[in-house]
């Protein structure tokens, strides 16, 4: 039987049924921040790594996977400017995260926010950068095996794919660290315990970690190189950030 839990201070969802919506956004912005450790120095990360990839010229576009309510498509636009190129393109399945998306970034030529499930067939035309921030462990695994087979498939050469997840520690004994050090985290951020524990009820069976092995077998299987041209560029207890470059 399914029952509301608290997971942040006026913020309630049902026990194994988080989703992302019409209360989620209106307070997304706020609780990403206190879930999330680094949030906004992630942001700047990923964004400063696109500028080794983008060179501003032709048909360059990126595509932002769970791009919530907009944050990276909004510094990409601010970095870029909005006339293009390159075209920048968020997607999200939810339409109130969408919603919030389109209020932050406005209308520019350069932008399309798109409602579509990722771990559905898709497609990334001339695709030179693909981000994906905290959204891959929402996918199943095969999908998202899929998925980044998609995205090797459709990259440019040269291009990259850089995504950011909340993965598994390779070795078990460290799993208990990282996780209490992530509760530390939390608790700092003024969440209760309850609501810790509660957000951690309500992903349950959403949320699929995998460990940087896993990451790194997948993005081999889809053709990286993950010898050469695979790195991780943002380590934090159990999150990891991974640049890819198709060559
Ligand atoms: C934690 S949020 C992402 C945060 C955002 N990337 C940022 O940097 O602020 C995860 C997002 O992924 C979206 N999402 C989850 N599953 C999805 C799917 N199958 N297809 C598209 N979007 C999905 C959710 O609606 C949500 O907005």
């Amino acid at each position: 039987m399914s029952q509301k839990t608290t997971v942040d201070h006026d913020l309630e969802q049902e026990s194994g049924e988080w989703t992302f919506d019409e209360e989620v956004a209106q307070q997304f912005d706020d609780h990403v921040r206190k879930s999330i450790p680094l949030y906004s120095h992630i942001q700047s990360q990923v964004l400063n790594l696109t500028d080794w990839f983008l060179q501003s010229e032709g048909d360059e576009h990126v595509y932002d996977l769970g791009c919530a309510t907009g944050t990276t498509i909004d510094l990409l636009v601010d970095r870029y400017g909005p006339t293009a190129p390159p075209k920048f393109t968020g997607i999200d399945i939810q339409a109130p995260m969408l919603e919030k998306a389109r209020e932050r970034v406005g209308d520019h030529p350069s932008v399309s926010l798109v409602q579509a499930d990722i771990s559905t067939q898709m497609s990334f035309p001339n695709a030179t950068v693909v981000t994906s921030l905290f959204t891959l462990s929402f996918v199943r695994e095969e999908q998202r095996k899929r998925l980044i087979s998609q995205i090797y498939d459709d990259l440019e050469h040269g291009g990259a794919f850089i995504f950011v997840e909340k993965t598994r520690a390779s070795a078990p004994f460290f799993q208990d660290i990282w996780n209490e050090e992530y509760w530390d985290f939390k608790s700092r951020q003024d969440l209760s315990a309850e609501a810790i524990l509660g957000k951690a009820r309500t992903l349950r069976g959403q949320l699929r970690p995998l460990t940087v092995d896993e990451y790194e077998s997948m993005l081999a299987e889809a053709g990286f190189d993950v010898e050469r041209r695979v790195d991780i560029f943002y380590k934090w207890y159990p999150w990891t950030g991974f640049v890819a470059r198709k060559t």
